[in-house]
């Protein structure tokens, strides 16, 4: 960054319901990004279960955890895992991280506050369900990924998230990836699904960011912990991650000015304070 200007763009990825590719979007988006010239941060917050630092095949000594002490910087505890590529891990197992009490809350942002600018992209990756925790920082990011796949019970998991969301909180723009569809008629019967039941119940009118076809290879670079973009560069999800990612980096160009007029991470909605 050349001025004090902020240029980064904080994106938050989110579900209603777990395991629906949070965070294997999370890591190989941010790989795409990379692999075209970003500057990208990924950062778990799963604060109950994290599994970032899994699919990375690492065992990170200091995690999101340290950072709630006074005088843990986010640069002792963001690992380099490529050029261009950081990574802050979170805490497993620590049930008491999440729903953190607003004071400690506000010291981990006011830290992340100062270190996101040094990248293009950051991106959160959320826990499933609807924690105060969750809703914070789905409220305090500039573009929210609502993560859904086909079945029934996503597409209504996510609808409360983002009911929650905007009901609650005002937050009312949402941009929807379909994971695991097997055909692009599915996806874009998910998308609709998605799309009628805000506009009717919630007046609110998510986007279709794109899709994410259902790949073997997924689950496989997974037992490998190895990024999907380096695992099956050449595979459908791949090339699926590539396009979602090229379509960020021009949503990023489109929001320059207005992420210049304010800081990194949006203020929270005064009900959570
Ligand atoms: N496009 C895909 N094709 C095939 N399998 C997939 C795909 N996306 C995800 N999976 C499978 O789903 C599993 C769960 O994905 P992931 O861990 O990214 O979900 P999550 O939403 O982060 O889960 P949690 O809510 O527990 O954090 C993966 O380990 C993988 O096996
Ligand atoms: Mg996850």
């Amino acid at each position: 960054m050349s001025n004090n200007q902020t240029t980064t763009l904080c994106v938050s990825v989110l579900s209603g319901k777990g395991g629906v590719g949070k965070t294997n979007i999370t890591l190989n988006l941010g790989c795409s990004l990379v692999s075209a010239g970003e500057k990208v941060l990924l950062m778990d917050c799963d604060l109950g279960l994290a599994n970032l630092d899994v699919l990375l095949g690492l065992a990170p000594e200091k995690t999101l955890q340290d950072l709630l002490l006074p005088y843990t910087t986010p640069a002792e505890v963001a690992i380099p895992i490529s050029e261009g590529l950081d990574f802050i891990p979170a805490a497993s197992g620590m049930p008491e991280l999440v729903e953190l009490d607003t004071d400690i809350r506000n010291v981990l942002f006011d830290k992340l506050e100062s270190f996101f600018p040094a990248y293009d992209f950051v991106f959160l990756d959320l826990g499933a369900g609807i924690s105060s925790t969750v809703l914070a920082m789905a409220a305090m990011s500039r573009l929210r990924l609502v993560v859904v796949t086909p079945e029934p019970t996503s597409l209504t998991d996510s609808y409360a998230l983002m009911k929650v969301l905007s009901k609650k909180y005002g937050v009312t723009d949402f941009y929807v990836v379909v994971n695991q569809a097997d055909n692009h008629r599915e996806e874009v019967q998910a998308f609709d699904r998605l799309h009628a039941a805000c506009q009717k119940f919630l007046k609110i009118e998510p986007q279709f960011l794109g899709g994410i076809r259902t790949d073997r290879l997924v689950s496989e670079a997974v037992r490998r912990q190895k990024p999907l973009m380096q695992y099956a560069p050449h595979s459908l999800a791949a090339q699926n991650f590539n396009a979602l990612a090229s379509r960020l980096r021009s949503i990023r160009l489109t929001m320059l000015p207005q992420l210049a007029s304010s800081s990194v991470l949006m203020p929270l909605p005064k009900e959570f304070s």
